[in-house]
C-alpha cells in the first residue's frame, strides 16, 4: 500500500493477469520459454515489425542495441542530457563516450540543431529518447541521420502506444528499446524489449541476451559463439505483459481522459505545461508540469507530498550526476534548456485506475496552491 493518498502511479494488473502468472508458476517453467516466444510474436504484430526480442530490462535492451551496431571504445554517441540516467549509462557500458546535445527550448526532447552541431567523425550513433512518451522531432533528426550516415537508435522506454503522424513511436530507428518498469504503460516489474526489422541485428541481440548462444536452425546444434550476458526475460514476466498488451488501447484511453481533464481544469498561474508536438497521439506515461524555477518546484513537491500527493522530478539532468560530472564542467551553461527543464519540471500522478475522487483531489490541491 502506498503511503500517499494519490501515488504517482499504480500498475494496471488485474485478476486475469494474476491467473496467467499462476499458470506459469504451476507449469514449473520459471525461465524464458513459450510465454516469452508468444509475447515476442504479439509484439511483432503490435508494432508491425519483423523482430521483437524480450530482455530483462530497458537498460539491458539499450546496452544490447548499442552493442549490436558495434558501438564501443573510441566512439561517440549523441543523446539528450534530460532523461533517466539509464540512457547515458547504457552508452558508457559499451565503453563509448556520451555526447550530450541540448533539449529544445519549449519541449522535453533533444533539439535537432543542437544535435547536428555535436556531430564529428567519431559520432557513431544518435540515441534519441521519446521522453515521457512524447515524440522527438523525428523528421529533422532523420534528415541529419541521412545527411551524415549515422544510425538512429530509439530509447522508447516511456513510449509504448504513443504515435507520431499515424506511426507507432519506436518503429523508425534501426533498433528501438522499451521498458516494462512499473512507471511504464504496461509492466511486469522489470523487463525490456528490442524491436528491429534487421535480421542480423535481431540474431545478434537474441544471442547476446543468452551468453552468446546460437542454435543451428536445421540441426538444432547449440554453440556459444561470443561472450554474452544473462539478459533474458522470464515466462513469469511475459505472462503478466500479454494481458496488458491485449488491452493497451483501453489503458491509454483512460490515461488520455485524465490528461485531458488536467489540461482543461488545472488553472494556476504558477504552473504551465511543456510543448507537445502536433500530429501525435500520447500515451501520457508521465504528466509533466512546469513551475517557475527550481525553488518553486522544490516547494511545490514538498507541499504536495505533505498533502498526500506523490509528486516527483521525473528525469535527471544527467551531466550533473556524480558519475558524469568529471570532464563535464560548465554543464549547466552547455545545456541551458535541459538544465532549466530539469529545474522546473515535476510529474504529477496519472494512472488508469485513478478514482474520480483522486483526480479531483489532485486538481483542487494544485489550483489552490499559491
Ligand atoms: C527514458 C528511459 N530510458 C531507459 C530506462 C531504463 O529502463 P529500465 O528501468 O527498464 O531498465 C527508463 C526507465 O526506467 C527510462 O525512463
Amino acid at each position: 500500500m502506498s503511503k500517499f493518498i494519490v501515488p504517482i502511479t499504480e500498475p494496471n494488473i488485474g485478476k486475469k493477469d494474476v491467473i496467467n502468472l499462476m499458470k506459469v508458476l504451476y507449469s514449473g517453467n520459471l525461465i524464458q520459454g513459450t510465454k516469452v516466444a508468444e509475447l515476442e510474436k504479439l509484439m511483432c504484430q503490435y508494432f508491425g515489425v519483423n523482430y521483437a526480442v524480450l530482455v530483462s530490462s530497458g537498460t539491458s535492451a539499450l546496452h544490447l542495441a548499442l552493442l549490436s551496431i558495434s558501438i564501443g571504445p573510441g566512439d561517440d554517441v549523441i543523446t539528450t542530457p534530460y532523461s533517466f540516467i539509464a540512457t547515458a549509462n547504457a552508452i558508457k557500458l559499451t565503453g563509448a563516450n556520451v555526447v550530450f546535445a541540448d533539449t529544445c527550448k519549449d519541449g522535453v526532447n533533444i533539439c535537432s540543431s543542437s544535435l547536428e552541431s555535436k556531430i564529428t567523425p567519431q559520432t557513431k550513433a544518435i540515441l534519441i529518447v521519446h521522453e515521457f512518451g512524447i515524440s522527438v522531432d523525428f523528421d529533422e533528426i532523420e534528415k541529419i541521420s541521412l545527411k551524415y550516415n549515422i544510425p538512429i537508435l530509439e530509447d522508447s522506454a516511456c513510449a509504448m502506444g504513443s504515435e507520431h503522424r499515424g506511426t507507432k513511436l519506436g518503429t523508425a530507428g534501426k533498433l528501438s528499446c522499451f521498458s516494462f518498469h512499473p512507471r511504464k504503460i504496461i509492466t511486469c516489474g522489470e523487463g525490456g524489449l528490442i524491436i528491429t526489422n534487421d535480421r542480423y541485428l535481431a540474431e545478434y541481440v537474441i544471442s547476446m541476451r543468452n551468453h552468446g548462444l546460437t542454435i543451428n536452425p536445421i540441426s538444432g546444434e547449440k554453440k556459444y559463439i561470443r561472450y554474452g550476458f544473462n539478459y533474458r526475460m522470464t515466462d513469469l514476466s511475459a505472462s503478466l505483459i500479454i494481458g496488458q498488451l491485449h488491452r493497451i488501447g483501453s489503458i491509454i484511453n483512460k490515461r488520455s481522459a485524465i490528461a485531458k481533464k488536467y489540461f482543461n481544469e488545472i488553472n494556476n498561474s504558477n504552473i504551465t505545461f511543456p510543448a507537445y508536438p502536433s500530429n501525435s497521439l500520447f500515451n501520457f506515461q508521465t504528466f509533466p508540469i512546469l513551475l517557475k524555477n527550481r525553488n518553486a518546484a522544490n516547494l511545490f513537491i514538498t507541499h504536495m507530498q505533505e498533502q498526500g500527493i506523490e509528486v516527483t522530478r521525473p528525469a535527471q539532468f544527467i551531466p550533473q550526476e556524480p558519475s558524469f560530472e568529471v570532464g563535464m564542467l560548465n554543464s549547466k551553461e552547455n545545456y541551458p534548456n535541459a538544465f532549466n527543464l530539469w529545474e522546473r519540471c515535476v510529474a504529477i500522478p496519472l494512472f488508469g485506475r485513478m478514482s474520480k475522487k483522486q483526480i479531483k483531489y489532485v486538481i483542487d490541491r494544485i489550483n489552490s496552491y499559491e
